[in-house]
């Protein structure tokens, strides 16, 4: 057999290897009905109306119309422990790659209700100032499309400045994320928070019921 014929089944048992897994990739279609029933434990903590960590005081994030792909990858931390935040750890540490996928299918296709808007008007606009940086990634308004990336339109403004100060403090590890926190001061974490918790990103909250 010739070079060039060798190397030509090469390159066509490598690209039938790259269909095959294509196939299989595809033919995995995450199950939202199955993924509520697995939520149900989920609920009592992210469906509770007004429920808080108990410390550091934070509201406890929606995840209703939050983008599948980032639900998974946000367990995925937890499980492997590049989230330092104990209770999740737990709760992602007996999810297999189809729970995950099925919990954030669940998640993702719920209608959003929150109502956001109630935060500090001069500190959101102060935020604002400070969040072109941030736009490339997560939208204008915290309401990007893209599914690796979070949205934060509408998400608890307490919550936003805990994860923005556990990115800055190493507790959540996350390179991107690591590089941006590292840059602004308490006060411009705070602006921020408020800007995108003030935005509509079409994230539901129980009960319609917002905090901060
Ligand atoms: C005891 C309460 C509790 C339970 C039960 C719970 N969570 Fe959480 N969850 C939290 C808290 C608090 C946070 C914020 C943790 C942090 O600061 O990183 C969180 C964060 C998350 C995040 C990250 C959200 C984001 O915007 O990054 C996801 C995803 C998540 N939980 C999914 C789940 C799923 C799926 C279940 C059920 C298998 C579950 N949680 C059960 C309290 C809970
Ligand atoms: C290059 C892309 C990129 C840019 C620019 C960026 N982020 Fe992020 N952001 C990410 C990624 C990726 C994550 C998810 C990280 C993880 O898995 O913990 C994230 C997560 C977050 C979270 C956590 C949300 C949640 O639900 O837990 C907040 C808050 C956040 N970013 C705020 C900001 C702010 C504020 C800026 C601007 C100062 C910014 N980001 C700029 C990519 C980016």
């Amino acid at each position: 057999m010739s070079t060039t014929r060798s190397l030509n089944r090469i390159l066509l048992i490598l690209s039938l290897t790259a269909c095959a897994s294509l196939l299989t990739t595809s033919s995995f279609a995450a199950d939202a009905a199955r993924g509520e029933k697995l939520s149900q434990t989920c609920l009592g903590c992210h469906g509770a109306p007004g429920l808080r960590n108990p410390g550091p005081v934070y509201s406890i994030p929606m995840l209703g119309g939050q983008h599948a792909e980032y639900i998974v990858s946000a367990l995925k931390a937890y499980k492997d422990e590049q989230r330092g935040h104990k209770t999740m750890q737990a709760q992602a540490s007996t999810l297999s790659d189809a729970d995950m996928a099925d919990n954030g299918a669940f998640f993702a296709a719920m209608d959003g209700n929150s109502r956001p808007g109630n935060v500090n008007k001069q500190k959101a606009k102060l935020g604002q100032e400070k969040s072109a940086i941030c736009a490339s990634c997560h939208g204008a308004n915290g309401d990007g499309s893209s599914m690796a990336y979070p949205k934060l339109a509408g998400q608890y403004e307490s919550y936003l400045t805990q994860a923005l100060k556990d990115y800055r403090s190493g507790d959540r590890q996350n390179p991107i994320m690591a590089g941006f926190a590292s840059t602004l001061s308490i006060e411009d974490i705070r602006a921020l928070s408020a800007w995108f918790a003030s935005q509509n990103g079409g994230l539901s909250a129980p009960e319609s019921v917002i905090f901060k």
